[in-house]
Formats: structure tokens, sequence, C-alpha cells
């Protein structure tokens, strides 16, 4: 008979796949672990979509850079004078079309990163967000508090809410994003302008070329919307939620 002939050889390659197959689950294994290691002396993220400007020599350099410009006195008089009125109202008009998606709400407890002189909380407390506040280098009371993004002085799950148009300002960027995941609630809305397309201004510490690496960063959040918009030179809007389940 004819099966008499197949079983044996049936046999032996299933033989053979039973000794292989712990050697391949082995090296698939080994080939994995390089890359799965990543430097704790490089907080940076490696991808080339995001890229490091060269300049900063020291973390102390990049705090004096900032401060340049928070602290600089044309800028502060142009931003709480000619620049506030416009900036509010377009910041409010951002912030309502987030609450018609359900993204914020009256109740939120809302968070600005690099906030300098606070036109966005003016912003959310104009549409009646009302607990909402911002951090920068400089405090600018009662709307900005004092605090580096990259170290909140924030406990772990306090917003529901935080916005930035910042994050080009960020030294180390995986920093600052997982200080928005530790600060955010479960369920909690991440909202950031950034550019992509275009260049921002000389005070920047990253370029992003893509928001794939953007995206990566987020370890327990989802992509809930991604949009064009015009916000001050940033061209688009990424907007994430914290998960519910607690994954880390
Ligand atoms: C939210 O606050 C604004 C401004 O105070 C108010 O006009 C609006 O009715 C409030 N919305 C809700 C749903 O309470
Ligand atoms: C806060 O969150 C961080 C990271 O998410 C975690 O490592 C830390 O243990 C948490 N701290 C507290 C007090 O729960």
């Amino acid at each position: 008979m004819k099966t008499t002939t197949i079983k044996p050889l049936l046999k032996s390659f299933l033989l053979l796949i039973s000794i292989s197959l712990p050697f391949y689950v082995l090296f698939r294994l080994l080939a994995i672990t390089p890359t799965s290691t990543t430097s704790p002396l490089t907080p940076q993220n490696p991808l080339t979509d995001l890229r490091m400007r060269p300049g900063f020599s020291s973390y102390e350099s990049y705090i004096k850079r900032q401060l340049d410009k928070t602290l600089n006195p044309k800028l502060r008089e142009i931003w709480t004078t000619r620049d506030w009125e416009r900036k509010v109202l377009v910041f409010g008009q951002f912030f309502q079309e987030l609450k018609m998606h359900h993204l914020l709400s009256n109740d939120s407890k809302a968070l600005c990163i690099g906030a300098r002189v606070g036109q966005e909380v003016a912003a959310l407390r104009g549409i009646g967000v009302v607990d909402s506040v911002g951090i920068d280098l400089v405090p600018y009371p009662p709307l900005v508090i004092k605090g580096d993004f990259h170290s909140q002085p924030f406990d772990n799950e306090t917003f529901d809410f935080e916005f930035s148009n910042v994050f080009d300002h960020a030294l180390f960027p995986v920093k600052f994003v997982a200080e928005i995941e530790r600060t955010l609630k479960p369920g909690g809305v991440c909202v950031l302008h950034v550019a992509i397309s275009r260049r921002s201004d000389k005070y920047s510490a990253n370029d992003l070329f893509s928001l794939k690496p953007l995206i990566e960063m987020f370890k327990v959040s989802e992509v809930v919307h991604v949009r064009k918009v015009d916000g001050f030179g940033l061209d688009t809007e990424v907007v994430f939620r914290k998960k519910n389940v607690q994954q880390y």
C-alpha cells in the first residue's frame, strides 16, 4: 500500500521538526536580546525621526538657554500684552473643539506644560475648566507655577487633561512623555501640538520628522486622533488617552 511508504517518511520529518524547534526558538531569543536592551547612557530616543539638536553640553546649559527665552523682558512684554488676547482666543477655540469631542470638560483637572505666561491656562479657565494650572521654569502666578516638565512637581495620577506645545523644547523627550503618563489619571487625555513639516524656533532642543517616535514613546496610552492645526507655528495635533488598565 502507498501509505506504508509515506508513514516512515512522515515520522522522520516530524522527528526532525521536534529536534530542531528548540534550537530555532533559542536562536530567535538570542537574536532579539541585543535590541531589547537600551543603554541608560542615551536618554534621547535613537530613532532618526527624532533628532536632538547639538549644542547642549549639559542640563545646566540647556536650562540657561530656556531661561534666556522665558525671561526675555521684550518677549514677556509682548506675551502679556499684544499677544495675549489673540492667543487666549485661539487656544480657547482649540479647547472648545476638544470639549465637543468629549476629551475635556468643565470638571477636568487640567495641566498646561511649558505654559510661560499662561495664555492656555487663561483660555481653559475662560471656557469653564476652572481647575487648571500651568508649569514652567519661571512661575507666573496665579496661572503658572514653577516646574520642570522633565520632572513634574505632581503626584502620580493627578490630571484628567494635559496640554503642551513645547515638546520640541524637551532635552529628554522620553522623560517628557513619561512624566505626562505618570501624572495623568487612567483614562486621562494628553493633547500635544507639534511641528512635523516645519522647523520650530532656535530654542528648540529637538526636531521631529514624523509622529512615529513620539507615538512610540507613549507606553501606556493610545492615539485618539491626529489632525492638522494652525497652532502658532505648530502644524499637528496628536491626542493620546492613557489606558485604564495599569500596564507597568
Ligand atoms: C462649562 O462652563 C462654561 C463657562 O462657565 C458654561 O458656559 C457651560 O455651560 C459649562 N458647561 C457645562 C456642561 O456645565
Ligand atoms: C509613580 O509612577 C511611577 C512610574 O509610573 C512609578 O515608578 C512609581 O512607583 C509611582 N509612585 C507611586 C508613589 O506610586
